[in-house]
């Protein structure tokens, strides 16, 4: 069995190796530069182990495991210019780096260099794997109109953001482990409880971004402080808060997201002071907790030996509490 830190050296290399259309080095630069300035690469990990559960040779689905980290960057670079967003793991966004034209473009060019990863799955399950990352890929841009739409909602219910960022990240890091279970060799109720699985990672996960955007380290997290709230996203913080808000909290709220000229700073400090208030911290790691183990059950259910799914059990135990 590989563990995460070889799991994690493969997709490096496999990424180092990629081989780009060198014609117009502008467009290829940024892809070079997102891809080499680090991620956790959590979703092609998740890929390999779910192939590894089936099967002790990986190789095949090393290329599609890339193909799915090169795809997931592509929606960071595309997701940073519609959330206005100056940095990411540390250093300039693609677009502040370039321009939106160009981060555009190569960001295009990511979708498509994610496509070429997966024409080298074995033939004997390439359309079944095309079929869940398609699906998966249109989800997330689904999820990401969601995103933008509910930043002018007077009101999200808890159920609408569970919706928003099931198909923004949840699908996607569903769609890695269950593509690794496929070229596996997994049955279908296998990769299905896989698929459950992974959802249930991703809702936890992005629950935890949310959390991170105000409550983590920014040197470690890599990406500002309180982004998403000066973007006026609906993250979990904000709708639950909006939830249980005193009717004067609730006003204070309202004010502060629909202020037009604003000082950042206040902004986030002043709508943090609510949050702590409302103890929301806890609340979102309560729930974040809960998704972490609803995974837990639906792994146990998986058809094979208990042994073979402890580096699985591994990785999604130390995302618990993740700090980047
Ligand atoms: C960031 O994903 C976008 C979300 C879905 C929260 P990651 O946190 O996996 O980003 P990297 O690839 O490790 O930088
Ligand atoms: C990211 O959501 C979802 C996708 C990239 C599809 P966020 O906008 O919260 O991600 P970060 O916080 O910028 O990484
Ligand atoms: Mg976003
Ligand atoms: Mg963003
Ligand atoms: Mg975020």
């Amino acid at each position: 069995m590989y563990n995460q830190c070889q799991l994690k050296d493969l997709v490096d290399k496999a990424i180092v190796n990629l081989s780009y259309n060198t014609e117009a080095e502008k467009l290829i630069d940024p892809v070079k530069y997102i891809l080499s300035i680090g991620g956790k690469r959590l979703r092609p990990v998740l890929t390999l182990m779910a192939c590894n559960l089936f099967n002790d040779k990986i190789d095949e689905a090393v290329i599609p495991a890339a193909g799915i980290e090169v795809f997931h960057n592509f929606t960071l670079v595309h997701d940073d210019i519609m959330d206005k967003a100056p940095v990411r793991r540390n250093f300039p966004t693609v677009h502040s780096k370039w321009n939106i034209n160009q981060a555009v473009l190569s960001g295009d060019v990511m979708a498509f260099i994610a496509n070429d990863c997966f024409l080298q799955t074995p033939p004997r399950h390439m359309v079944k794997v095309f079929k869940v990352f398609n699906k998966a890929a249109v989800e997330v841009c689904i999820g990401q109109q969601l995103d933008i739409d509910f930043e002018k909602a007077t009101i999200v219910l808890q159920e609408e953001y569970i919706r928003m960022i099931e198909l923004k990240t949840a699908v996607l890091v569903a769609a890695s482990v269950k593509i690794g279970a496929i070229i596996g060799g997994a049955d279908d109720r296998d990769a299905e409880l896989l698929y459950e699985f992974g959802r249930n990672i991703g809702l936890a996960f992005q629950i935890q971004d949310d959390l991170l955007d105000i409550y983590g380290d920014v040197k470690v997290f890599g990406k500002i402080a309180g982004g998403d709230i000066i973007s006026n996203k609906k993250t979990f913080l904000l709708v639950k808060a909006l939830e249980i808000a005193s009717e004067e909290q609730h006003k204070h709220l309202h004010e502060l997201f629909s202020a037009k000229d604003f000082d950042p700073d206040e902004k986030v400090k002043k709508v943090v002071e609510i949050y702590d208030k409302l103890n929301i911290k806890n609340i979102t790691e309560r729930l974040a907790n809960d998704y972490f183990s609803s995974a837990f059950i639906l792994l146990e259910k998986i058809g094979i030996d208990k042994e073979r799914k402890k580096e699985l059990a591994l990785m999604a135990n130390s995302l618990i509490g993740r700090n980047k």
